[in-house]
């Protein structure tokens, strides 16, 4: 309510409570290949629109005269206790729009008390983050790499960071068909943004190491050594915790970084068998990121796996594919109340959250509104936009009729 009343004492915050605004203002400030790789989607963007347009076919009822002076919107997840029901999903390259990145998310997050995702693609290596937020929730997002070293050795590092968990996402074995930044020719990775985990991984810069040794080494083409580029390793080079980079870079390293990055990041070989091994690595709760149908949810029990993440990824990956909040339901039915489910794609306001946990999901994924927030006002701007949205659920909530986030459910909701 405070946000309430400094609004109309004319005490704005640095970044709108208008989402319309807000994007418009936060593509305006980004370079248009940012903005292109960052609001744009697969195809005709036809998912991004459902995303959207698939909150609509739910509306809230809200409920009178339950006294909601009171109120209490914090929720339990892997016997941790959270403030509000969201949390940070993973976004890659963020130093596309801030020079500080996702160091500028993780402190935000720590101070709003949310939990950060930190993006196996990040601008940023998790230490740093992990350094800056004192013990706040943070979870590690991991893509499943063509060596499974390197896997084990992201998993380690995340448990030395403090992660709550680990979010496997399964829907980005390959980069979908991403009409704008086709159209404009563009690749963050290929000017050396968002290898930053992998250039601080000891397994990483072994297999590097190798690389550079053996001459005869097939590969794919290395990128063009372009001002880009280079622009871009540097900048990589000046978040390096190790020592003697700006030697290595002399050598050539990076440019080979880039190329080994490119090969072994993702493996579109990966199926429900290689999860046993990440079981065998980690105590740590694993959750399933990209889950939309009912039996992959099952078999993801079947598996041991702790929760799943319902997200068509932004609609970044299949256009065409189903609304997350349209597939919710039959995730959450297929679970049973066995694991937690997190919902993701398109959560914009306060009432997007609510509808969410009322269909059953335990909390939410926030992805672009926090990179606008970024974008305008680093970290200050993020946590804005986040104390923004977590006053907007809370009246809600409370207007709704709901006291505490156990009593928002189905019934709160017209069909
Ligand atoms: C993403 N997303 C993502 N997911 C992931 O698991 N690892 C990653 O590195 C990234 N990177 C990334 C970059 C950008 C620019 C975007 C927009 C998205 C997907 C992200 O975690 C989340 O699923 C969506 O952003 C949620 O949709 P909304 O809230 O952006 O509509």
């Amino acid at each position: 309510s405070q946000i309430y009343i400094n609004g109309f004492a004319g005490k704005n915050d640095q970044v709108t409570p208008d989402w319309n605004k807000l994007e418009a203002q936060a593509i305006q400030k980004m370079d248009h290949k940012a903005a292109g790789y960052i609001v744009g989607g697969a195809g005709l963007q036809e998912t991004v629109a459902a995303n959207r347009s698939g909150f609509a076919q739910w509306k809230i009822v809200p409920r009178m005269l339950r006294n909601v002076e009171q109120s209490d919107t914090s929720i339990n997840l892997f016997g941790q206790t959270f403030s509000s029901p969201f949390w940070l999903c993973p976004i890659g390259v963020l130093e596309m729009v801030h020079p500080e990145a996702d160091l500028a998310v993780a402190k935000a997050a720590a101070q709003a008390g949310i939990p950060y995702v930190f993006s196996n693609q990040a601008s940023v290596p998790m230490e740093t983050c992990a350094g800056a937020m004192g013990t706040a929730p943070r979870f590690f997002q991991l893509y499943w790499s063509k060596n499974r070293d390197l896997v084990a050795s992201f998993v380690q590092r995340a448990e030395a960071c403090g992660c709550a968990g680990i979010v496997l996402t399964l829907d980005t074995t390959l980069l979908g068909w991403r009409t704008m930044d086709l159209d404009l020719a563009y690749l963050p990775f290929m000017e050396g943004k968002g290898i930053a985990q992998y250039t601080s991984d000891p397994v990483f810069q072994k297999m590097l190491d190798a690389k550079l040794q053996d001459p005869n080494a097939a590969g794919p083409p290395r990128p063009p050594l372009t001002m880009q580029l280079l622009k871009g390793l540097i900048s990589s080079v000046q978040r390096y915790p190790g020592k003697g980079f700006l030697q290595k870079l002399r050598s050539g390293r990076p440019m080979g970084a880039v190329q080994l990055f490119v090969q072994t990041y993702s493996n579109p070989a990966i199926t429900w068998e290689d999860l046993a091994f990440l079981r065998e690595h980690t105590k740590l709760p694993i959750l399933l990121k990209g889950i939309l149908h009912p039996d992959d949810a099952r078999k993801a029990l079947d598996y041991g796996m702790n929760g799943i993440v319902v997200s068509n990824h932004g609609g970044r990956q299949v256009d065409g594919a189903i609304s997350a909040i349209e597939a919710l339901p039959g995730v959450v039915e297929a679970v049973n109340k066995q694991v937690p489910v997190i919902l993701d794609s398109g959560i914009r306001g306060g009432a997007d959250v609510f509808k969410a946990l009322a269909l059953g999901a335990s909390a939410v994924g926030l992805g672009r509104p926090y990179v606008y927030g970024l974008t305008l006002g680093g970290q200050q701007g993020v946590y804005e936009v986040l104390r923004h949205l977590m006053a907007d659920f809370e009246l809600t909530m409370r207007l709704a009729g709901c006291r505490r986030v156990e009593e928002i459910e189905r019934g709160c909701l017209n069909v």
